[in-house]
């Protein structure tokens, strides 16, 4: 199973360059923070948990191969890194939630050494519970799925855009190792195609029956009884179960509902973010429009003609049939069920 990002022996964050992919896996090594935040803001790195993990693994390649001597110059440095990595993109929590940990055990520790130390085991730490996450979820979630469910899924919620493994494609992989999959339906999600090129990357290199749909084919499969379920990922939950995912998610949640089949948001507890009320206040990050009239440098609109390029959307919760987390499965009302996950993991941790 692959995953995207590592902290190298010599603390180098090392990631794969999803802009290239599938065509070439090119990975890269570094030591500065503007390289990471260059790579979430270019999509290199992509993927709501995976753009916390980054920031995370920036913050303690940072910290790790500074030459400051005292406390202070070494938290300055970091600081300063933190504020360039929070600025890349405005919708997955996960990356401020990540950054926001990371600050909080670092500002506890007493000298440079300890700094470092600390950056370094918190962002491994961060890395690890990911995946882990991930499989709970992927467990939770294959109880959902009867046996024989073609499900459909859209953007990248898999392996490359996690620790490891993935949310949404974390539960289909469960499933299907459970033997209850009979195909996969990947989106293609344009403009920036993560469902062809990544989704349907992983897919094939695990050996699940998969098939790529044009984003346009949802609503007819849909109709025909093709689709079971629908499983996707999400980057920012807020307290209600209001949920914002890539861009096209919410006519999907709405196909769904009007062709009585559930649809699934499969994410991690570092996903919701209980201090955003409603699906409203989640900025949206808007993009260039270069994204929409190209693909990949290659013109594909008229010359002159204007593009608008929202990369997110928010499918209100009422739409949405459970939410599965690394915690357990929330249902309406939501802002009473994922405020109960979060007291139920507090308890767990003791
Ligand atoms: O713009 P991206 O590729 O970073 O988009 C984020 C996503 O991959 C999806 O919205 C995904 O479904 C949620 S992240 C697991």
């Amino acid at each position: 199973m692959i995953e995207p990002i590592a902290l190298t022996a010599g603390n180098r964050v090392r990631f794969l360059d999803q802009t290239l992919l599938p065509q070439e896996e090119v990975w890269i090594e570094t030591t500065d923070a503007e390289v990471v935040a260059e790579a979430i803001r270019s999509l290199r790195v992509r993927g709501a948990p995976l753009i916390g993990i980054a920031a995370a693994y920036g913050l303690a390649a940072v910290a790790a191969n500074s030459h400051a001597s005292d406390r202070g110059a070494l938290l300055a440095e970091i600081e300063s890194a933190a504020n360039i990595l929070r600025a890349t993109r405005p919708t997955a929590v996960n990356l401020a939630w990540a950054i926001d940990r990371m600050l909080n055990e670092i500002n506890g520790a007493r000298d440079a050494d300890e700094v470092r130390l600390t950056a370094v085991r918190e962002a491994m730490a961060i890395h690890r519970e990911d995946v882990d996450g991930n499989k709970r979820i992927g467990k939770n979630g294959a109880e959902l799925i009867p046996t024989g469910t073609t499900i459909l899924t859209h953007c990248n919620a898999g392996a490359l855009a996690t620790g490891g493994y993935g949310t949404a494609l974390g539960v289909i992989r469960a499933a299907h190792a459970q033997g209850k999959v009979e195909r996969v339906l990947a989106t293609e999600t344009r403009p920036l195609l993560q469902g062809a090129r990544l989704t349907a990357w992983e897919l094939v290199a695990d050996g699940i029956p998969a098939s790529l749909i044009p984003d346009s084919a949802a609503g007819h499969m849909m109709n025909r009884g093709a689709i079971g379920a629908v499983v996707v990922g999400a980057d920012r939950i807020a307290a209600n179960g209001d949920t914002a995912n890539k861009i096209g998610t919410y006519q999907l949640a709405v196909l769904a509902r009007e062709n009585g089949v559930p649809f699934y948001v499969a994410a991690p507890l570092s996903t919701i973010d209980l201090a955003t009320a409603s699906g409203d206040a989640i900025p949206i990050e808007e993009r260039s429009p270069e994204e929409v009239r190209a693909i990949r440098g290659v013109k594909i609109a008229a010359d002159g003609v204007e593009a608008i390029n929202p990369a997110f959307d928010v499918t209100p919760n009422r739409f949405i049939s459970a939410i599965v987390t690394n915690a357990g499965v929330a249902k309406a009302p939501y802002h009473e069920s994922l405020a109960a996950l979060f007291r139920s993991e507090v308890t767990a941790r003791g």
